[in-house]
């Protein structure tokens, strides 16, 4: 129908529109709302760089799966000469889709209305998706682009985002949770992207603070930059805050729909599942992991490639990348259906476990135990990383986290030690002790207490001491290669059932999964209680 042209004729009787009236005029309504309006945001927001709301719907969902809900929904404020605009929609675009033909509900602010600021109508929007998600049992996406609370609407607007967290809260570990970062997330906007479970933010466009520069530098007098503080790199490198660092708005929609693609639509529906593609017998790659470690325990090799000769088709998605690289979390396949991936990576750090490692470790276990995905834990590990500013910023606290995580999960686990697996980093790493159900290791593995080196140092230390300084160090190889024979291998742990087999590192994608398809029917349950103390 064409506005201009198509204007019926009165029909009913008079002063009481007929039915032709009333469908031009909800014609003219949604023309308001998805073309006049639309044009107003696209030229503003394409002018800052940005998408708009419904632009980024349409990328995310499949075409046509978009279902929008309370398009006419429209603040009641008067405060602050605001009666003279009320915009439908109220700044946010809410609704369902599907992705892949998958179900999901979303929400997307529009910055172009009130700066996407959250008021009492957009607060109500928000939260009748969350709840319809919740109801439904399918994720939730948030896209983020906010100036946050209205501030013409006051504490109306503060209660709902209070509302929101606590939707978010009650949502977790019951529907996947994902927040896209499209521009400004301000103030306390930020804690319900920081209770979801994943958070992708866009380079230059983005940026994410409790406090911004020119607060900043009322209260502490530091000039700081809006990106120094919370834009994409410090929030994926440094804080953490960030799952994933978009190059664009394209890419940050494309990880979000590869991420949809491995995740349950709630905790009780299984991941979806593909078909296997992997090859039942030994492959070329297969046989490339017999040389994957070097024969010096000083060089390093990189753990990434040992996870692509496990997965299907090699490939996996990293969550976190930029942030604690000395340890990787991933989702992949196995056999077409999802798994979890905790790897040490040797090349950063050694694969040191340090706060970030073991925070962000121990958040994606619990988001795998939560929605029933098995987890593959790979460790060639050196402990924990010692060191004063580890001590004073909690190792001890929140290194803690790891173990919490991994005792508490029930869902099938598999663990790999491919060299070293010393100390507390042994223990954590999905070990037996922990709960794992299968506990494999390579000939290479060492699990002792720590390095040959060190431990020869600790034990010898008087008799190495007495000996003249041009025996020593003769001495002193001597005793780490006995150690290393006798107390470093994967024997001593294999002898009394903490490892389960000692496998060929060419038969490791066979008996992973393997381990994993033996492992379809567990069911674990741990005492009831109302939830544990999980030290924070
Ligand atoms: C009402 C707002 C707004 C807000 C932006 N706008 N933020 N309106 N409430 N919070 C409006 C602007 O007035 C402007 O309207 C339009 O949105 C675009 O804003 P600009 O400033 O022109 O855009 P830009 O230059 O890109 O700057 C974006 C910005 C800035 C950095 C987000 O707008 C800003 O600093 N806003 C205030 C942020 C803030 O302090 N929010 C409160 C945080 S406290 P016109 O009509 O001119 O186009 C909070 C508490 C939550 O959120 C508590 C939860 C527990």
């Amino acid at each position: 129908m064409s506005l201009e042209t198509d204007r019926p004729a009165a029909g009913g009787a008079p002063g009481i529109p007929g039915t032709a009236e009333r469908i031009y005029d909800l014609t003219a309504r949604r023309d308001e709302v998805e073309r006049i309006a639309e044009k107003r945001a696209l030229d503003r927001q394409h002018a800052k760089g940005k998408l708009t709301a419904r632009e980024r719907i349409e990328l995310l969902a499949d075409p046509g799966s978009f279902v929008e809900l309370d398009q006419f929904a429209r603040h009641r404020c008067a405060e602050f000469g605001m009666d003279a605009s009320r915009p439908y929609g109220d700044g946010v675009v809410t609704g369902h889709a599907t992705v892949d033909g998958r179900q999901i509900c979303l929400f997307s602010q529009d910055f172009s209305v009130f700066g996407g600021s959250m008021g009492e109508v957009f607060g109500e929007k928000v939260l009748k998706v969350m709840d319809l998600a919740m109801t439904i049992g399918c994720p939730i996406v948030g896209i983020n682009d906010s100036g946050g609370a209205r501030i013409q609407e006051g504490v109306v607007s503060l209660a709902h985002y209070a509302e929101l967290g606590r939707r978010n809260a009650h949502a977790s570990g019951v529907i996947p949770q994902i927040s896209m970062i499209m521009g400004p997330c301000a103030g306390g906007a930020v804690y319900s992207p920081a209770i979801t479970d994943f958070t992708v933010m866009v380079d230059e466009t983005s940026h994410m603070f409790v406090t911004g520069p020119d607060v900043v530098r009322a209260v502490t007098g530091a000039r700081v930059t809006a990106a120094d503080l919370g834009g994409p790199a410090t929030s994926s490198e440094v804080s953490g805050n960030a799952h994933h660092r978009a190059t664009d708005e394209h890419d940050a929609i494309d990880w979000v729909q590869t991420l949809l693609g491995f995740l349950p639509s709630n905790n009780l529906d299984p991941a979806p599942e593909f078909g296997d593609t992997s090859s039942p017998g030994l492959t070329a790659a297969d046989l490339e992991l017999d040389r994957l470690i070097p024969d010096s325990g000083n060089q390093t090799y990189d753990m990434t490639d040992l996870i692509a000769r496990i997965v299907d088709d090699g490939e996996f998605t990293e969550i976190h990348s930029a942030f604690a690289p000395n340890m990787i979390c991933a989702f992949a396949r196995i056999e077409g259906r999802t798994a979890g991936i905790v790897a040490n990576q040797p090349r950063h750090h050694a694969g040191v476990i340090d706060i970030d490692a073991s925070e962000k470790a121990a958040r994606f276990v619990r988001f795998c135990d939560a929605f029933s995905i098995p987890l593959l834990t790979l460790a060639d590990v050196p402990g924990y990383l010692p060191g004063l500013a580890q001590e004073r910023a909690g190792i001890i606290r929140r290194g803690a986290k790891l173990i919490y995580a991994y005792s508490e999960a029930t869902v099938p686990m598999v663990t790999l030690v491919t060299r070293k697996a010393y100390g507390g980093g042994y223990a954590v790493m999905g070990s037996k002790h922990l709960g794992a159900d299968f506990n494999l290791a390579w000939p290479t593995a060492e699990i002792a207490v720590m390095g040959a080196e060190g431990a020869v140092r600790v034990l010898h230390r008087r008799e190495l001491a007495a000996l003249p300084e041009s025996e020593r160090g003769a001495a002193e190889h001597r005793l780490t290669e006995e150690y290393r024979q006798r107390h470093a291998g994967p024997y001593l742990a294999a002898e009394r059932g903490y490892v389960d087999m000692v496998i060929q590192p060419s038969r490791t994608r066979l008996e992973i999964a393997r381990a994993f398809r033996s492992l379809r029917n567990k069911k674990q349950t741990l005492p009831a209680k109302k939830h544990g103390n999980i030290p924070l």
